[in-house]
């Protein structure tokens, strides 16, 4: 009886079976094919040499790297390791993000041996929250300049500019400014509504494309750049001498990032590639520096700076030495900030 059944089973089973071997067989000659497809294409092909030399298998190479990423960021780096941020930098925008909690208990994972690193020691009597001494604040321009500007902190914001971060950004940091007390620099992209709307004091920084402060010809607009100074929250003047991400490179603003508003305050056209020069090709010296700093400053009524990357540093001797020459109170006009 037994055996009546089973064989009924098998006989029941069997279309299944054989329908699947059947397609069995046809996937391992489908593989099978797509190999040889594949190793002809690679040997007859002449812009990959791994591929030529190694058809079929040189295809791992590529996956393997690009899987790699992951498997080296999520296994093997240590916390500290990796660049430009590392997991324990990563985490701790996460959280904070997340309005979850930052503090790390016991100890930190960074090294702390190398000489000069910076070490909170423990103190018997630490200065109470109502005895800590505030900020001396610094008044930029004072004597010279018809609105000189009262800085409250040490800490401000760097210039990123508006196109290379999104409205969201600009207005978190604005808003984040404000309530720090701090300044916030425009970046070279011009003043958007959204560096206003925060009510943080601005910087405006001047890139060598002049943007939101140029002319149709794109030399600096003296008209512009009056209208800018007009707002109050405008503070103060950076000029930014060239870009120093890119040694000796202007930069390009891709077209495809051109929106009509990003267009109308930079003062370019819509959906063309904006270029930047390598630097202002109005100031090619020392003297040059100062000469525009005084324009602008004079245009302006506000304080006036510069933003250089201190690569090469012999310029700085022929910087210093006309500012004492021009004496006449310019040597006391310079302070400097990172
Ligand atoms: C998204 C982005 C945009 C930036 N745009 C400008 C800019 O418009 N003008 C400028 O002088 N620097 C710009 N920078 C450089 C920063 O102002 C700053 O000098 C640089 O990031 C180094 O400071 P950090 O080490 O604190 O990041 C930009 C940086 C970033 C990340």
């Amino acid at each position: 009886m037994k055996t009546k059944n089973m064989i009924e089973m098998l006989e029941t089973a069997s279309p299944v079976l054989e329908a699947l071997s059947t397609l069995f067989v046809f996937v391992i000659g489908l593989l099978v094919l797509l190999i040889v497809v594949v190793f002809i294409f690679d040997i007859t092909q002449r812009k990959n040499a791994v591929l030529r030399n190694y058809p079929v298998v040189g295809h791992f190479r590529s996956i393997f790297s690009s899987l790699g990423e992951f498997f080296r960021q999520y296994f093997f780096a240590m916390d500290r390791e990796e660049m430009p941020f590392n997991r324990a930098e990563r985490d701790w925008v996460h959280k904070a993000a997340n309005n979850t909690d930052t503090t790390v208990a016991f100890g930190s994972t960074k090294n702390l041996n190398p000489v000069g690193t910076v070490i909170f020691a423990n103190c018997p009597f630490p200065t109470l929250d109502e005895d800590a001494s505030e900020t001396r604040p610094i008044t930029i321009g004072e004597g010279f300049c018809q609105k000189p500007y009262r800085a409250k902190s040490i800490f401000n914001i760097s210039g990123m500019s508006f196109g290379a971060i999104s409205k969201p950004a600009v207005l978190a940091l604005s808003n984040g400014a404000a309530i720090a007390g701090c300044w916030y620099n425009t970046g070279e992209g011009g003043l958007s509504p959204y560096h206003l709307e925060g009510g943080a004091d601005i910087v405006f920084q001047i890139g060598t494309a002049k943007y939101g402060v140029r002319d149709e010809q794109g030399k600096l607009s003296d008209e512009k750049l009056t209208e800018i100074a007009e707002h109050e929250q405008v503070r103060m003047f950076e000029i930014k001498m060239s870009q120093g991400a890119k040694p000796g490179k202007g930069g390009i603003f891709p077209g495809a990032k051109v929106t009509p508003q990003i267009a109308q305050i930079r003062g370019i056209g819509v959906g063309e590639d904006a270029i930047s020069p390598n630097r202002h090709v109005e100031i090619s010296s020392a003297q040059d520096l100062l000469d525009m700093i005084n324009h602008v400053h004079k245009v302006t009524g506000k304080p006036t700076g510069f933003k250089s990357v201190i690569g090469a540093t012999d310029w700085l001797d022929d910087f210093f030495q006309e500012i004492n020459k021009r004496g006449g109170g310019l040597r006391t006009r310079f302070y400097y900030a990172r």
